[in-house]
């Protein structure tokens, strides 16, 4: 049979990326071109920045997607490309690149939701067993989602206010981190105690999730710390601030996963990099030995375009064909 080969493209937030996939499971080629340092000094991503980065960088990085794959436009099956959600100009850089290639080499085109593709992350070096849970912990995204076969997506739990993701980034602003905060505050909370009381908010009955409430928490616990005259290690507070969100991230999810009796765990999205979050979920799932715990290698957490074609390619699969007027979906649901 032939191999089937995907290019996969993904311009949602702050990363210009392609990649092609074989098969839907095999990394050919893998390429990110980050904005990061650009979007530093303004201690957040600055949209309209992102989207001129993307258009400066986005044939560039295709390009070398496809030669590093030693592919042609001709091999391709399809092109698999980020419709939503995300920033509405920087999707739009990635979706018209897609559909300006479709449209060139006849190939057919599938837009992919940004979430599904973190999910699919976990299908690159593994095939899913179904049912499974995937945890979702992004800069936008907390979700717990229930797959019960390919691309059937049910939400069981969701945050109500802050993404995990976000509260990292709000708390490191607190704390004068750098932008992306959460590698900040993952690196400090190894050398610091979680020594600082900080509340969980569990939300029994639910599988939500709420970190509005902590992030306030830790801005309160600073000011009224330093209106004493007394001052908080910032690696103890960050060690608190990462053990409150953990517990209850790997709580959850232990709940969940016992609720439904599903075969697997994905961990999913950039707050999947997290090291304590990575080491407290092993410890978890040692107890629970007929669950699989996949959490995918770090590169492949954070956002890249190869999740985008992994999951491309199974839509494909599935007969999903978008037109060329696909659009931009900034708010578009799993
Ligand atoms: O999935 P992602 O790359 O982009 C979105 O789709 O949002 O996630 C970015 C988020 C940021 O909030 C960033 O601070 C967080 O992931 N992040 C981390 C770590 N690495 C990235 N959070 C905690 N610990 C990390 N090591
Ligand atoms: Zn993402």
């Amino acid at each position: 049979e032939k191999d089937l080969l995907v290019l996969g493209i993904e311009t949602s937030c702050d990363e210009t990326a392609a990649a092609v996939i074989k098969n839907g499971t095999e990394i050919v080629s893998n390429v990110v071109a980050s904005q990061i340092e650009s979007h530093k000094r303004f201690g957040g991503v600055v949209p309209e920045l992102a989207s001129r980065h993307h258009v400066e960088q986005i044939t560039i990085v295709i390009e070398e997607a496809m030669q590093q794959a030693d592919a042609a436009f001709k091999d391709l099956d399809a092109i698999a490309v980020t419709e939503g959600p995300g920033l509405v100009g920087a999707l739009l850089v990635g979706v018209n690149a897609a559909k300006a290639l479709s449209f060139a080499h006849q190939i057919p085109l599938v837009g992919v939701h940004h979430i599904a593709g973190h999910i699919y992350a976990n299908r690159i070096g593994h095939e899913m067993k179904f049912p499974l849970l995937a945890l979702v912990v992004s800069g936008g995204h907390t979700e717990l989602v229930l797959m019960k076969g390919h691309a059937e997506f049910e939400v069981i739990g969701e945050t109500r206010d802050d993404a995990a993701g976000e509260a990292y980034d709000k708390v490191a602003r607190t704390l004068n981190l750098p932008y992306p905060g959460g590698p900040q505050i993952d690196r400090l909370a190894h050398e610091g105690k979680p020594n600082v009381d900080l509340p969980r908010s569990w939300l029994e009955g639910t599988y939500d999730f709420s970190f509005s409430g902590l992030k306030s928490a830790v801005i309160n616990t600073l000011h009224n710390a330093a209106q004493r005259g007394e001052s908080i290690r910032p690696e103890d507070m960050a060690a608190s601030f990462q053990q409150s969100v953990i517990d209850v991230l790997v709580g959850k999810t232990v709940e969940a996963v016992k609720a439904f009796g599903v075969k697997e765990v994905l961990v999913a999205g950039g707050v999947a990099a997290n090291k304590g979050l990575r080491a407290a979920l092993s410890e978890a799932f040692r107890d629970l030995p007929e669950v699989a715990l996949r959490i995918p290698p770090i590169q492949l957490c954070t956002d890249n375009a190869a999740m985008i074609a992994a999951c491309g390619t199974v839509l494909f699969e599935k007969g999903k064909r978008s037109s060329l007027d696909l659009n931009a979906y900034p708010g578009l649901d799993i």
